[in-house]
């Protein structure tokens, strides 16, 4: 196969990218993403911000946007994300306990009504869990309400829209031996032992000199899919944008049938969150394929 959609799709995978609105313009942009992707996860659009920037009064323009380009181009779309301690907008900034509570529910109702039925997956629960070698829970507004808030935002995901997979999605959960992966590991491992309604996990896979590709990552996928969730790789760049780690990723990907898609975030390195000099993803700030792109349109078609 010629594009990367296609490419994974032979495979029983998809292979994504993060759309920004503001982008759907660019015709260099729209041409590259809709020739080479089957997934779309909207890079900021359907954020807690972005779609309740007033409490109670939701507002789906960007994220609409987004999600119609990728339907009507074909694709079906990952939502990114509903319960998060970044990006929440001013007003859940400022509540606590009971009424913090209530409002992430009512938030994770609004959101996922609008798009009943027609969402792949969601990140739920969006990075949760602390950097550093304690293996726990970040401190966060969220996490102040209680310890059960990921498993309640859970359950009132699954109540909201039975048809969506329902995702943990975090970074710097890719290398096995960190604290933080054994974390993930040990709440997966839980909520499906007492039936805490849980789909997958997402693996950002932000790659960089602090946090590099591990050979352990493999290892990574398949215990996560061993506890009975799909593992997808949700954000994947690599600093650099090293050509063998690309493959690498891919290749581990490939290894596990419950891993079942891979989502690059971002199309060119101009449109990286990283900055285009960090040169991270598939495609140069020209448009060009890198050898990156290469690499892992070659590990798709088999090797
Ligand atoms: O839209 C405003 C614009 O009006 C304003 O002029 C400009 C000035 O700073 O800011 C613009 O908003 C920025 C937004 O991206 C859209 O470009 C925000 O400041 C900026 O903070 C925001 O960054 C996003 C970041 O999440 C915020 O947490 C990145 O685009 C997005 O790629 C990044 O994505 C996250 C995932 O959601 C979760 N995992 C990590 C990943 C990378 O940080």
């Amino acid at each position: 196969e010629s594009t990367l959609g296609a490419a994974a799709q032979q495979t029983g995978r998809y292979f994504g990218t993060a759309i920004a609105a503001q982008k759907l313009g660019d015709s260099q942009y729209t041409t590259i993403a809709n020739r080479e992707f089957d997934m779309v996860t909207a890079e900021n659009e359907m954020k807690i911000d972005a779609t309740e920037p007033n409490r109670g009064q939701f507002n789906f323009t960007n994220g609409d946007r987004v999600y119609n380009w990728a339907v009507q181009n074909g694709k079906r779309v990952r939502g990114h994300t509903l319960a998060w301690h970044n990006q929440q907008p001013g007003w859940m900034q400022q509540l606590s306990g009971g009424s913090l509570r209530q409002a992430m529910i009512d938030h994770i109702n609004g959101v996922m009504n609008h798009y009943k039925g027609k969402i792949y997956a969601w990140d739920v629960v969006n990075e949760a869990y602390a950097d550093g070698n304690s293996g726990g829970r970040r401190d966060s507004n969220l996490q102040r309400t209680g310890n059960d808030w990921i498993e309640v935002a859970f359950r009132t995901a699954r109540a909201a829209d039975p048809a969506a997979k329902l995702c943990y999605n975090d970074y710097n959960i890719d290398n096995w031996n960190w604290a933080k992966t054994q974390g993930v590991y040990n709440m997966v491992r839980d909520f499906k032992s007492r039936g805490v309604p849980i789909d997958c996990v997402g693996l950002q896979s932000h790659f960089n000199s602090q946090s590099p590709y591990n050979s352990n990552y493999r290892t990574t996928i398949q215990s996560f899919a061993a506890l009975g969730v799909d593992v997808q790789i949700t954000e994947l760049d690599i600093q650099g944008g090293s050509a063998t780690t690309y493959a690498n990723v891919v290749n581990d990907c490939l290894a596990v049938p419950r891993c079942t898609g891979i989502t690059v975030w971002g199309v060119r390195d101009s449109d990286s969150w990283l900055g285009a000099n960090t040169v991270p993803l598939l495609f140069d700030s020209n448009g060009n394929k890198k050898a990156a792109y290469t690499s892992v349109l070659n590990a798709l078609n088999g090797g």
